[in-house]
């Protein structure tokens, strides 16, 4: 932990909207007076009919429920796009960068209303109403953003599934939510690689044995691709036979926007739930302050609209905020690990948003590949989807920004819908590693494992002691798994899975998960999908996964396996397994270390002990704790010594 500081710059405290003092003030007034602050800050998006009821939230167990805004009528789209078509049509809104370098384009606010439009049109001939689950499995193309709008602007529930999904993972997400209608392309194109994203949606329609009536094909690559004749459509043959215009459905602002699909500690992945109203109100604002957004500012956020990040940082959020927001199909090493300033310098990008992971990459490659680029557009830095370790935020700090421009460190989660601890450019003293302070409106608390609330500076876990018009609002279809994952561990309070510490001057400093999810390059991932993955293997009888710090990733995954009685551990059988888990799940599961464990470490009531483990896959042989209450002690002395041999 660093605990150098940072302070505003004196041009940052010129233009920003806030300064340390207004901070304040805001933050006293949301926390003292709820529903008058955000009555308030609810105008900031239209309402077709206005809310006269802002905050109704209970996180009793039992009886929790959230509502913001309730009684209000408005549209996502609406507020997105045509809100802005009187001042803005020739702006633009956004900037496509493609994977290869000389592909890149702009739409302007004009044009994205009639590609939305369009969009919505050809759903609505494929009989997609308001409320119907329509699954998205795009590459990083504006077609994307132009379905997630066009199912707002029908009141269809979007379910963005990620790219790097497996054909599996994709048919789980397609089953749990009943999406009738698939949004796809014939290939994606990463880094120079297409991925076979339509052939992905054929094997996870045919493993679901049906239940989609429609496939809409989005023409990326040009690669073959097959087509099943009634079922399947070029969305650009359809998007032809349609008018550029489509009327914006009336929402209430508790009707559901989106489900995102998220890993926990245990289970399958589960269906996140926002709706409309609080969702848009929390994404505009904190886009709007976090990033200090001004008019005519370009902004970019290297999220993938499969992941949270994309759906708040990259669409709602920007484009509510009339905003140019650039979406970027790439990857950073590709053609070089110059990609990321390149883009910068091509776009004069003043706002650039990415996650640790990436800092951390690129730093491998030393300073040259960045320092040869200008980046004299560049204001502000943002940092999102893990702790960044402080070296990494000063090499962001120093190298990247020239000593000049300050980093926002963003906490949140999918479950928030927007950022929840940060700074903000103007108002915040930096210290390296710290997310600092809490946005409007959010009450964090530390609490020990009791759940008694500490004071002062301490370390515990991470709560949230109130609402925000952002937060979730229940798992798809599974009210009592939402209680019991967020509101039964500290009852009355939302439990966000996360350590913390605070210190002697309020600032928090997230310090990782402290349930069975691995932050793998940002990317959540619960160790029992993985390991439901591994014994699904013939070969194998059991398994255990575990995080371990990761110098690029932060955390890798180790996978300790138990092989059936007649199979022999082998390098070749290890390969298969790593394979295994990327075509079950995904290329973002792979396990970085197997580890073949005759047994592993179990209470006598045959739990598996994974503190035990944790600390062997860490090399903290000497702290493993206290192992009497194993059914067989011996297990631990077997592991450490494979592990001590390995290395
Ligand atoms: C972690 C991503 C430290 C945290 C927006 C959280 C962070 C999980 C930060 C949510 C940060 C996210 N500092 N940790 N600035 N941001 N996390 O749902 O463990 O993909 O619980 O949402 O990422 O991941 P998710």
């Amino acid at each position: 932990m660093s605990d150098k500081t940072y302070p505003v710059p004196a041009e940052w405290a010129a233009r920003a909207f806030l300064d340390a003092d207004e901070y304040a003030a805001m933050y006293q007034a949301s926390v003292a007076d709820p529903d008058g602050f955000w009555a308030e800050h609810g105008k900031r998006i239209h309402w077709f009919s206005p809310f006269t009821t802002v905050k109704n939230t209970s996180f009793i167990p039992g009886q929790v429920s959230i509502k913001w805004f309730e009684d209000g009528i408005t549209n996502v789209a609406y507020n997105c796009i045509d809100r802005h078509l009187a001042e803005r049509a020739d702006q633009v809104a956004i900037i496509w960068e493609g994977d290869n370098p000389s592909e890149s384009k702009t739409i302007t606010y004009g044009e994205l209303a009639a590609e939305v439009n369009k969009f919505a049109n050809v759903l609505r001939n494929r009989d997609v109403q308001k409320g119907d689950r329509v699954t998205i499995y795009m590459p990083m193309i504006p077609e994307a953003a132009y379905a997630m709008l066009a199912c707002a602007r029908l009141g269809a529930i979007h379910s963005v599934v990620f790219g790097g999904f497996s054909p599996d993972s994709l048919a789980g997400r397609i089953s749990d939510c009943e999406s009738r209608c698939i949004i796809t392309a014939d290939e994606g194109l990463r880094g120079g690689r297409k991925v076979p994203l339509k052939a992905n949606v054929d094997a996870a329609i045919e493993r679901l044995g049906g239940g989609v009536d429609h496939v809409i094909v989005v023409r990326r690559t040009g690669g073959a691709v097959n087509m099943e004749p009634i079922r399947d459509v070029w969305y650009h043959e359809a998007a032809d036979l349609v008018s550029d215009e489509c009327p914006a459905e009336h929402m209430n602002a508790e009707d559901p926007l989106f489900i995102l699909y998220t890993s926990g500690s245990t289970g399958k992945p589960k269906g996140v739930l926002h709706t409309t109203g609080g969702y848009l109100v929390y994404a505009s604002m904190t886009h709007q302050y976090v990033f200090d957004y001004h008019e005519g500012d370009v902004y970019w956020c290297t999220a993938d609209v499969g992941w949270v990040t994309g759906h708040s940082y990259i669409v709602y959020g920007p484009l509510a905020n009339g905003a140019t927001t650039l979406m970027f199909e790439g990857v950073p090493n590709y053609p070089s690990v110059s990609r990321f300033w390149e883009v910068i310098d091509k776009h004069q990008v003043n706002i650039f948003y990415t996650a640790p992971t990436a800092i951390r990459a690129l730093m491998q490659s030393g300073e040259e590949p960045v320092r040869k680029t200008s980046r004299a557009s560049l204001r502000l830095l943002g940092s999102v989807g893990e702790p960044i370790n402080p070296e990494a935020w000063e090499w962001y700090h120093r190298v990247v920004g020239e000593g000049r421009c300050p980093i926002v460190d963003t906490w949140w989660q999918t479950e928030t819908g927007g950022i929840l601890i940060t700074p903000l450019p103007g108002a915040t003293a930096l210290k390296p590693g710290s997310a600092t302070h809490p946005f409007f409106g959010v009450k964090p608390e530390v609490v020990d494992a009791e759940g008694k609330v500490l004071d002062g500076a301490t370390e515990g876990n991470l709560v949230i002691a109130d609402s925000w018009p952002g937060q979730m609002r229940t798992v798809y279809g599974d009210h009592e798994r939402f209680e019991q994952t967020y509101f039964a561990t500290y009852p009355g309070k939302y439990f966000t899975g996360d350590g913390c510490r605070r210190d002697a001057d309020g600032y928090y400093w997230i310090t990782g998960r402290v349930d069975d999810v691995i932050n793998v390059s940002g990317h959540r991932m619960g160790t029992a999908e993985v390991e439901s993955a591994l014994v699904a293997h013939p070969n194998v009888s059991e398994a255990a996964v575990v995080g371990f710090p990761h110098d690029i990733k932060g955390q890798g995954i180790y996978a300790y396996v138990t092989l059936m009685a007649d199979v022999q551990p082998s390098e070749e059988l290890r390969k298969e397994l790593v394979a295994w888990v990327r075509k079950e799940i995904g290329p973002i599961a792979s396990p970085d270390l197997i580890q073949f464990a005759p047994g592993l470490p179990k209470t006598r009531s045959g739990k598996i002990m994974r503190r035990i483990l944790r600390k062997i896959a860490e090399d903290q042989f000497e702290n493993l704790g206290d192992t009497s209450t194993l059914a067989d002690p011996g297990v631990v002395d077997d592991l450490v010594t494979n592990r001590q041999n390995k290395k």
